[in-house]
């Protein structure tokens, strides 16, 4: 098995991922996240949102709704050029993105090489959807980046807080694209989640691009700092051709993916583009000098983000797995086991044990097989520290906490336990 094989299975087994609507066969491009997926997830939502919004003082947070008004759409641009150039196989009609170079020459082979190709067209990746109960319904659409909802709502940031350029608005939801090629598992997606902050600026050139180079190496940074090895990460700059419609410039934080360098999340330099577009102006209440704020974007994606945390995670230990997410990444923070099963004394203490730390920590119980086996389990799922009360917890109140990538054991007092996982989680 190669590592993606080894990580889809993974995640399927362990409850991670799941295909969405795999009892019908599964839809291409949408997944359903499992409960420990829903949890690392959470746990990447919630440490950006930490390190984006309650770290700083210049930021703060919006929840925009994921249908606008149509006309949104046109004044973003993204109705004329939120486009994907697209070929098709004059024999069998399939369609491929005509830069997918991979896909193409792959379903050459399909015909031994005598599939003919139209004239690439542009495509819309906004997905549509039909409103209203009388015929013919609205046309609207499900959003295409997440980004519109901060900009339809600057006006009633600005009005309703006290921020002051240079300040940001962040963002965690949904956004949704008819891709014409999904693939890589849940590395390009029709449903996905994003995480972004648009963080105006004054328009200037030097100063913006100070900022520009700011985020860049703050969001690298934020990666290494859960985990991610410096060494898989790279940034690449786009060409002119290939940015978005919005973008003046653009740089891409890349992780090396076992499927090649990949896009882990993009930093675009959107100037007044969509301020402008509109017809939004911000005053400087001590000058009073009106002008359109400049846009420094940091746009990553969650799901993508969650593939590479698990991709880079991965280690084989003979025939140990474990998974070394960064703690505070880790769907449980810690497991409880009473050494056995069948003695109610070190039941009930090690329930006592779980039903405190539960309070603080997602805690998981396992009271199946031997220990050993218990291990492995909590290792494969990425669990840093395991709890074992044994016969010596009953006479001196300590039990020993196992750590997940050195497997090495110590003895800690019951009751320094919470303060000993709260230090460990920083
Ligand atoms: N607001 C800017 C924007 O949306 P983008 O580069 O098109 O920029 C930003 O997307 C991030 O969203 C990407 O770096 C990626 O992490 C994520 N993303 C984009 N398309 C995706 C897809 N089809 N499936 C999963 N994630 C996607």
């Amino acid at each position: 098995m190669d590592l993606m094989e080894k990580i889809t299975s993974l995640a399927k087994r362990r409850g991670f991922i799941f295909p969405g609507s795999e009892i019908y066969g599964g839809y291409q491009g949408f997944w359903d996240y499992g409960p420990l997926g829903v949890e690392l997830k959470n746990n990447i939502k919630r440490e950006w949102w930490r390190s984006m919004v309650y770290s700083r003082e210049d930021v703060v947070g919006i929840d925009a709704a994921i249908i606008m008004n149509p006309i949104v759409w046109e004044k973003s641009g993204h109705l004329k050029a939120f486009t994907d150039p697209m070929v098709e196989c004059k024999v069998c009609h399939k369609r491929f993105k005509a830069d997918d170079e991979v896909a193409v020459k792959n379903h050459e082979k399909e015909h031994d090489g005598k599939a003919e190709w139209t004239e690439a067209k542009q495509f819309n990746t906004l997905t549509e959807v039909l409103l209203g109960v009388t015929e013919p319904k609205e046309k609207a659409y499900l959003r295409g980046e997440i980004t519109q909802g901060v900009f339809v709502n600057f006006k009633n940031v600005v009005d309703s807080t006290r921020v002051k350029i240079p300040f940001g608005i962040a963002q965690i939801g949904k956004a949704f694209r008819n891709e014409i090629t999904p693939g890589n598992f849940t590395f390009r997606d029709l449903e996905f989640d994003q995480m972004e902050l648009e963080y105006f600026v004054k328009p200037d050139e030097a100063e913006s691009k100070k900022i520009f180079e700011f985020w860049k190496e703050t969001r690298k940074n934020w990666y290494i700092g859960l985990g991610i090895a410096e060494e898989k990460l790279r940034f690449r700059d786009h060409e002119p051709e290939k940015r978005a419609h919005y973008a003046r410039y653009a740089t891409d934080i890349e992780y090396n993916a076992p499927f090649g360098w990949s896009e882990f999340e993009g930093i675009h330099h959107r100037g007044d583009f969509d301020l402008k577009n509109h017809g939004l102006t911000y005053r400087d209440e001590v000058t009073g000098e009106e002008f359109i704020p400049w846009v420094i974007e940091t746009s990553g994606g969650v799901d993508r983000a969650m593939l590479f945390f698990l991709i880079d995670a991965y280690a084989e230990d003979g025939e140990r797995v474990i998974l070394k997410l960064n703690p505070k990444l880790s769907p449980y923070k810690v497991a409880v086991f009473p050494l056995l099963k069948n003695k109610p004394e070190l039941v009930e203490k090690a329930r006592e044990i779980y039903s405190s730390l539960k309070k603080n920590f997602n805690t998981a119980w396992d009271d199946r097989g031997n220990i050993g086996k218990r291990y492995f389990a909590q290792d494969e799922i990425g669990t840093p520290w395991c709890v074992t009360v044994d016969f010596q917890s009953l006479d001196d109140s300590t039990v020993t906490i196992r750590e997940r990538d050195t497997a090495k054991q110590q003895r800690v007092s019951i009751d320094k336990l919470t303060e000993y996982f709260q230090n460990e989680l920083g």
